[in-house]
């Protein structure tokens, strides 16, 4: 049998991961694998998009589905030109709005299933493909409110910028996306009517423009990609300011 050259997306059912299945329609891969928890969602986008997206409904914080996936994988005898690891979420609000469990799965989701997924997808990718891993601006400090949030992306952004230099000699980059707020539904799943909690969103992207440049600075290789001027802007100061001062800015800039 022929081996299939595919897209991975997790996070596919809708905000950038939907936007970036749009994009890696035109790419030269034969199919496209798409994960969420949501199937319906799933399969309106099969039905949105065509023949091309295989849909494989499963709950990322579930380690058995993900090794399950793998399994597929084999039995799909594919090459895997893209990984885009998207899903993930927040909670607005303080260490007191979370709960044990919730704040563990959230670790599971944004952390841990960018792992999981990336190690089950290495054996069937090639020299030129790439690994899209979708960070956060919050990634570039803590965030007291948005805290555990803020520490699962900059775990994601260290870890993939890492996994870029093992990959270098395999000829796969790995690019950790870093975007600011984007206009999706991340807003309604993080907002749990805490008392104090981030409420000021500004500015915000569109996901096919944040999607586009991710696409396209993986394309280039590059380890890290940032979309916007504000943001790029927020990459540089974190850099050069310490992040006490980091946190007071965002504070002040939240009303916190
Ligand atoms: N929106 C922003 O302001 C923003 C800014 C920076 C970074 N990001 C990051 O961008 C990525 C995409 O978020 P988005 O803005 O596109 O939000 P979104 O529209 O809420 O999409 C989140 C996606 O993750 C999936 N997902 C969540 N939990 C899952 C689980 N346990 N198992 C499987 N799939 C799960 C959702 O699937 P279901 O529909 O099936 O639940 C959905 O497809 C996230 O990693 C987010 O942290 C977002």
């Amino acid at each position: 049998m022929e081996k299939k050259t595919i897209a991975v997306v997790t996070g596919a059912s809708g905000g950038l991961g939907k936007e970036m299945v749009k994009l890696l329609l035109w790419e030269d891969v034969q199919e496209i694998f798409v994960i969420a928890k949501d199937e319906e969602k799933l399969s309106r986008l099969r039905q949105e998009m065509g023949e091309r997206i295989r849909i494989f409904p499963m709950d990322l914080s579930d380690r058995d589905a993900i090794l399950n996936f793998g399994a597929a994988l084999l039995a799909e005898n594919v090459t895997i030109r893209y990984l885009v690891n998207s899903a993930g979420y927040a909670k607005f609000g303080s260490c007191r709005d979370l709960s044990v469990l919730g704040s563990v799965d959230m670790i599971d989701v944004n952390c841990s299933a960018v792992v999981a997924m990336g190690l089950v997808c290495l054996p069937f990718m090639e020299q030129g493909s790439r690994i899209l891993n979708i960070a956060s601006q919050a990634a570039f400090q803590p965030l007291p409110y948005l805290n555990l949030y803020a520490a699962t992306k900059a775990f994601v952004r260290n870890y993939s910028r890492g996994l870029n230099e093992e990959l270098k000699e395999d000829g796969i980059t790995v690019t950790a996306v870093c975007p600011g707020w984007i206009r999706t539904d991340f807003f309604d799943r993080a907002e749990i009517d805490a008392k104090k909690a981030p409420t000021r969103f500004f500015p915000m992207a569109s996901p096919d423009q944040v999607a586009f440049k991710a696409l396209s600075d993986a394309k280039k290789g590059k380890p890290i990609s940032v979309y916007g001027l504000y943001t790029r802007f927020c990459h540089l100061v974190s850099k050069l300011l310490p992040q006490k001062w980091m946190m007071k800015l965002w504070l002040f800039q939240q009303g916190l």
